[in-house]
């Protein structure tokens, strides 16, 4: 008897289908709009000019000359793609290069670059940890991490997110399962860009015996005196076993990587599945990330992690004293408070969100929008976020489309969420 159910059933009657037929009537979609131009702080982008706050462009360097530059050389060099895996006929100078950069910055023994962010989670996640391990996950990780830890079949304990009851509760009974624990986070998590508090987070772990790797895809380039991310700035490097980066945001490109002790990279070198059965990056993205890491780590670096967070700052102080509800940067237990380079406003209905979006992006702005499960329900943001090239006056100009957008939709709809807290 053959079967009467088609797998392609659900893509024409999944829940999501009839609210994006619907956006898509009003013409409301904020997603799949095609750029024109380059990923600058001004971009064109369906035939007009947009002020980009949606873009992790953080350090601006997409359109550096000498990113470009590095990456026309590669390509020069090496030719257009790798046509083959890492483990094969994959790996070039670059590649070795880069790690080699990638371990002096983070002060690790090593490093492994793979082709995607999403590909270094994977990969180390899926590997690292087995049936029989346990992994203890922040609620408010990013994908890849839980797709990581799917794919490693390993026990998942999630815990609130940024909650450190909560998490020596779940330690303590993962302490319990009766294997390896590893604890993972995002150190800046990339919706509502607060940061994870490593310090208590590297106690704890030491005082359940677990494992700590710490996702700063948001973080390098941005945090700490070396932009090495949030463990540098929190001052646990020593501690956090493995740091995973991406290359698709401060670094300008795209690619990703795990830096830690040798013994761990050589065991993903040999058995990370997601590392070894897809092809290696292409030469012009591991050339243009290895010339933003130089930039980062030499002395113009701390001068574009400063401007980026000048620029967060400056337009947090701008949305809140218009009266929207922008996220509060993250207060540590130490009562710092650190400021990223991700400013999100809270709409907290999907709808509007999308309502707001349209009208921001008919003003000459493009944000991103989150929605669930990229936030949790009834979370809803307009996930805008700077780079250090954007000028004061560009912000301003974003500052006052929000402004008119604002009046005009909150006399249509009624009022928005207002201010919640502290400005930066
Ligand atoms: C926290 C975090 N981890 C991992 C990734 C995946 O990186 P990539 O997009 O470079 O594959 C992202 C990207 O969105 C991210 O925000």
């Amino acid at each position: 008897m053959p079967t009467t159910v088609d797998v392609f059933a659900k893509a024409r009657e999944h829940e999501r289908g009839e609210i994006l037929r619907a956006a898509r009537e009003a013409d409301v979609v904020p997603y799949w709009r095609a750029l024109d131009s380059a990923a600058g702080p001004v971009v064109e982008m369906e035939g007009a000019e947009r002020v980009m706050l949606g873009s992790n462009n953080y350090l601006g360097l997409t359109g550096d000359e000498r990113v470009i530059r590095a990456a026309h050389d590669a390509l020069d060099r090496y030719g257009t793609g790798m046509t083959g895996s890492r483990f094969l006929n994959g790996t070039t100078l670059l590649h070795l290069e880069l790690e080699q950069e990638l371990a002096e910055w983070m002060g690790t023994e090593a490093a492994l670059v793979f082709t995607t962010g999403h590909q270094a989670n994977l990969g180390c996640l899926g590997t690292i940890l087995e049936p029989g391990d346990t992994v203890v996950a922040d609620s408010g990780d990013h994908a890849s991490i839980l797709d990581g830890c799917i794919l490693s079949r390993a026990k998942l304990r999630p815990f609130r997110h940024n909650r450190m009851d909560k998490l020596e509760r779940t330690l303590e009974r993962a302490a319990e399962d009766g294997g390896g624990v590893l604890v993972v986070v995002d150190g800046v998590f990339s919706m509502e860009g607060d940061v994870a508090p490593l310090a208590e987070i590297v106690e704890l772990c030491r005082r359940y015996g677990a494992r700590l790797m710490v996702d700063e895809a948001h973080a390098v380039g941005v945090l700490g005196a070396r932009g090495a991310g949030t463990a540098e700035l929190l001052g646990v490097e020593e501690e956090a076993d493995l740091r995973m980066g991406t290359f698709s945001k401060s670094l300008a490109s795209c690619g990703g990587f795990i830096a830690g002790p040798a013994e761990v990279i050589e065991y993903l070198k040999i058995a990370s599945r997601p590392f070894m059965f897809t092809a290696a990056g292409v030469p012009a993205a591991v050339g243009a990330a290895l010339e933003a890491a130089r930039i980062c780590r030499s002395p113009e670096g701390p001068e574009r992690f400063a401007r980026v967070l000048d620029n967060a700052r400056y337009l947090h102080r701008g949305l809140h004293e218009l009266g929207l509800h922008v996220v509060d940067p993250t207060t540590l237990p130490s009562g710092e408070t650190v400021v990223t380079p991700i400013v999100p406003v809270l709409v907290a209905d999907d709808w509007k969100a999308a309502l707001l979006w349209r009208a921001l992006y008919d003003a000459g702005v493009y944000v991103n929008v989150a929605l669930h499960p990229a936030v949790p329900p009834g979370g809803a943001l307009l996930r805008t976020s700077v780079m250090a090239t954007h000028e004061t006056a560009v912000l301003d100009r974003a500052l006052e489309a929000f402004a008119g957008v604002k009046r005009a939709f909150e006399a249509e709809h009624g009022p928005l969420p207002g201010p919640a807290g502290e400005t930066p």
